[in-house]
């Protein structure tokens, strides 16, 4: 909702430069939506726009601009198509975006016609169609021209177009008057609509050609897109479709009412929504005598408005008698007549199809929901992530229900809600219209991919089950290997133009490429030979997808070998990288790019880097030491304590660590403790024991202390070279001659104010990222630490700090904020 809270108060001079910023700005956004039919923001922003500029007006009724939106409709025709004057205006709805709005619709009416609340008054609901109106012209029964609607006033002539079009007769069946135009909605279906973007994109070629191929957002602009072409053969070749809903000039009327008009528009040989296809065998299109049926019917349209197979986006009231029409007439842009109840643009239900399990470049097994195609936020949205398998069944290992969870089941109706730029999820599951016998889903636990076991382990951070379950193949599992090497060319790690994620997967499933060496070893004919035969594959699929029996179309040679040059000379110029490039697209679990970077300052190369990782795995800590330091309610200073309880303690049998008091600990760390080891006697002193036995020996602690990552970061690199072909590939990657640069920062000045300093930052820092301060205060010699100690010199605190600048005042460490500290390194 837009805000206009502002409204009230506004200046005249604000008013009118605000007026004057919404007619440029949507004008804009017009010409967008109208002319390139690619539109920037969706239509529930723009009618936000446009509520704002009409509030501005009521206002302000004089500081009405004659460009103002709210005088509007559509844009001006584009110069691509000779124009057509309609001979009456096409114009456009007003909106009504709650059951109130409704209502206030009736009662203007009842009021205008001069109609008590109890005179009868019949008003039609019918789907607004997505696509864009058309206006038909027939005389003597015969097409005569086509028009969009342009601005209202002047429309493009489509009429070639139009004709390509088998839902529009080229003559009317069993009617001819001398004049009749029809007008009515052009569309397209989601089954139309993927299988036009899929054509599309095979026919731009692969790799990243087909990224930059042009593709339609929405069903909308496809059918915008579709008809507004200056070659009639390109529009014959999509698959548009038509509905018929209204008239304009006419020298008769085959009805009295809208709804015996539209039936006869039927009988005429158009497609409309007075046939019985709704629910139990009713048209979409019914009439009504009140609001109450009125909103009924609008939300039985909702409800199915995913099944219909092509986008609504509200339902249209009409007052059903064209006398009355005729005498409530029009304001400026809109009928008084008429109305557009508008569906929310953020949510809309539809039902899951299937769950299906991918399996990602960890081994994690992701469950995704396959929808039934719909429209949300103007994206079609037909997959949605169930994140996991606590989530897929609502509730956690241990049968708790969990937060956010919604046992999901296959041919559940859900709510899809898609807000901005945040990814489509299900925020309800519409449990009465589950069907009879859904049974919950049954996850895998073998992976589906390679059919080894797929398991789910404790996760060290919260001692609990986990809520991923992970095949255990590694890098044998042929999913696990085609996510890893997507990984490993993306853009953060090695960065190979030309080499994006599909055109990676079929080097894969070709044999080209099966770990990350081989692309350095790639060659140009074998490359060549497998691009073609994925080309010819494509154009076979596509000619059986459309029936046509056309033949497969040969590559153009050359255009091949350009592209494979290019990309072998892309390859090449990445022989050298980063070494923090490097670490990171190995795709250890835990080490992200800035992690990646931390462990790159430490070492000179990859051998080095290997050498340190061995050394580091030869001193690592017990099970016993890595869990308990790994418990994520456990910090580092509060581990330091436990670790130094002495012997005599843990020798007593009375003693109770986890008694209040006790050892200093924090409620929920008891509570976390007691959950992972169980009750005093048994549990926990036993448990600090054999850590406290299996500390770790300088090499791990110089990895996890000097690049800050944590033990289980720590532990996850250590595991990743311990499995024979992860350090078979690194060193594939050398002999194919990979080889990495470090520009490690210049060695410390031999005097700065921290150098040898320990120091801690903790809460928010407003003037750079941790990464960067943390690199800034390494460069200056100061030595990063993650928790406050006795050893800690300094701590700098921005807002939100909690336990560590409680743990700085307890040990009396000096506390700077982010300002001093940038003064004191200036
Ligand atoms: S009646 C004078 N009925 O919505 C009113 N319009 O926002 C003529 N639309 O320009 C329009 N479905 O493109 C009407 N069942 C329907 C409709 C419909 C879609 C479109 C049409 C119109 C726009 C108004």
């Amino acid at each position: 909702m837009p805000d206009f809270a502002d409204l009230d108060m506004m200046t005249k001079d604000e008013a009118a430069a605000e007026l004057e910023r919404l007619a440029v700005e949507m004008a804009e956004h017009d010409r967008r939506y109208y002319e390139d039919d690619a539109p920037e923001i969706t239509d529930a922003e723009f009618d936000a726009l446009r509520r704002r500029n009409a509030a501005i007006e009521a206002r302000f009724p004089d500081l009405v601009r004659a460009d103002s939106p709210s005088r509007k409709v559509g844009s001006a025709p584009s110069a691509k198509f000779a124009k057509i004057r309609h001979a009456v205006p096409m114009l456009s709805l007003d909106n009504a975006f709650s059951d109130e709005d409704v209502a206030d619709f009736a009662r203007r009416v009842r009021r205008f016609l001069g109609l008590s609340e109890a005179a009868p008054l019949a008003i039609t609901a019918e789907p607004k169609i997505d696509g864009l109106s058309l206006s038909l012209r027939y005389e003597k029964g015969r097409l005569v021209s086509a028009a969009t609607r342009g601005d209202g006033q002047v429309g493009e002539d489509v009429t070639a177009n139009a004709r390509t079009l088998d839902d529009i007769p080229a003559k009317l069946t069993g009617y001819a008057p001398d004049v009749f135009e029809v007008r009515g909605e052009v569309y397209m279906t989601h089954a139309d609509f993927a299988a036009l973007n899929a054509r599309l994109l095979a026919e731009a070629g692969e790799g990243e050609d087909a990224k930059a191929a042009r593709q339609f957002a929405n069903p909308r602009n496809a059918a915008a897109g579709s008809l507004r072409q200056k070659d009639a053969k390109v529009t014959k070749s999509r698959p548009l479709r038509f509905f018929a809903y209204a008239w304009g000039e006419t020298s008769e009327l085959p009805g009295a009412t809208q709804s015996e008009i539209v039936a006869a528009l039927q009988g005429m040989g158009f497609q409309t929504n007075t046939v019985p296809q709704f629910g139990k065998g009713e048209p979409l299109m019914q009439r009504f005598e009140t609001v109450e049926g009125l909103i009924e019917h609008y939300r039985r349209i909702e409800a199915e408005r995913a099944t219909l197979g092509y986008d609504i986006d509200g339902v249209v009231y009409k007052v059903d008698d064209l006398e009355q029409q005729r005498e409530l007439g029009f304001v400026s842009r809109a009928p008084r007549w008429a109305i557009a109840h508008k569906f929310s643009a953020e949510q809309a239900t539809t039902t899951v199809e299937a769950i299906v399990i991918n399996v990602g470049r960890t081994g994690k097994l992701a469950p995704l929901a396959k929808l039934t195609p719909v429209t949300v936020g103007g994206v079609v949205v037909s997959n949605v992530t169930l994140h996991n398998e606590d989530y897929v069944a609502g509730r956690d290992a241990d049968g708790q229900p969990i937060r956010g969870g919604r046992d999901v089941r296959i041919g559940d109706t859900v709510v899809i809600q898609r807000a901005g730029d945040v990814i489509p999820q299900v925020v309800d599951v519409v449990i009465e219209k589950r069907p009879a016998g859904a049974e919950p889903f049954r996850y895998p636990d073998h992976c589906p991919i390679c059919g080894s076991k797929a398991e789910r382990e404790i996760n060290p951070r919260t001692g609990r089950l986990d809520s991923v379950r992970r095949c255990t193949a590694a890098m044998t599992c042929p999913a696990q290997a085609k996510e890893g090497l997507k990984h490993f060319v993306s853009r953060n790690a090695f960065d190979i133009e030309g080499l994006g994620e599909t055109f990676m997967e079929e080097l894969f499933d070709a044999g080209l490429v099966r770990q990350p060496a081989d692309i350095f070893r790639m060659e140009f004919d074998p490359l060549r030979e497998a691009i073609e035969a994925r080309r010819r594959a494509l154009s076979e699929a596509r000619r059986q997808a459309e029936g046509k029996a056309e033949p497969a179309k040969t590559p153009k040679k050359g255009e091949t070998t350009k592209a494979i040059d290019n990309l072998l000379a892309a390859i090449d110029a990445r022989r050298t990288v980063s070494l923090d490039r490097f670490i990171f697209a190995l795709g250890i679990p835990e080490i992200g790019e800035s992690s990646a970077k931390a462990l790159a300052r430490h070492f000179d190369d990859v051998r080095a880097f290997v050498v340190g990782v061995d050394a580091a795995r030869a001193a690592q800590p017990s099970e016993d030491w890595a869990e308990l330091s790994a418990l994520r309610t456990i910090g580092g200073t509060t581990f330091e304590r436990l670790m130094a309880v002495d012997e005599a303690k843990l020798a007593d049998p009375d003693w109770k660590p986890l008694r209040d008091g006790e050892l200093g600990l924090k409620a929920n760390q008891r509570v976390a403790l007691r959950e992972r080891y169980g009750e005093e006697a048994e549990g926990f002193p036993e448990a600090l024991r054999r850590a406290k036995a299996g500390a770790p020996g300088e090499a791990f602690l110089a990895l996890t202390r000097d690049s800050d990552i944590g033990t289980v970061a720590t532990l996850s690199v250590i595991h990743f070279f311990e499995e024979r072909h992860n350090r078979e590939a690194v060193e594939a990657l050398l002999e194919a001659g990979v080889s990495t640069t470090n520009e490690r920062a210049a060695p410390p000045p031999a005097s700065s104010p921290v150098k040898g300093l320990t120091l801690v930052f903790t809460g928010t820092l407003e003037k750079m990222t941790r990464v960067e301060a943390k690199e800034r205060a390494e460069a200056l010699g100061a030595k990063v630490a993650g928790s406050v100690s006795r050893k800690t010199d300094l701590v700098v605190a921005g807002p939100g700090a909690g336990s560590k600048l409680a743990d700085a005042q307890k040990h009396g460490v000096r506390v700077l904020t982010e300002d001093e500290w940038l003064a004191m390194i200036a």
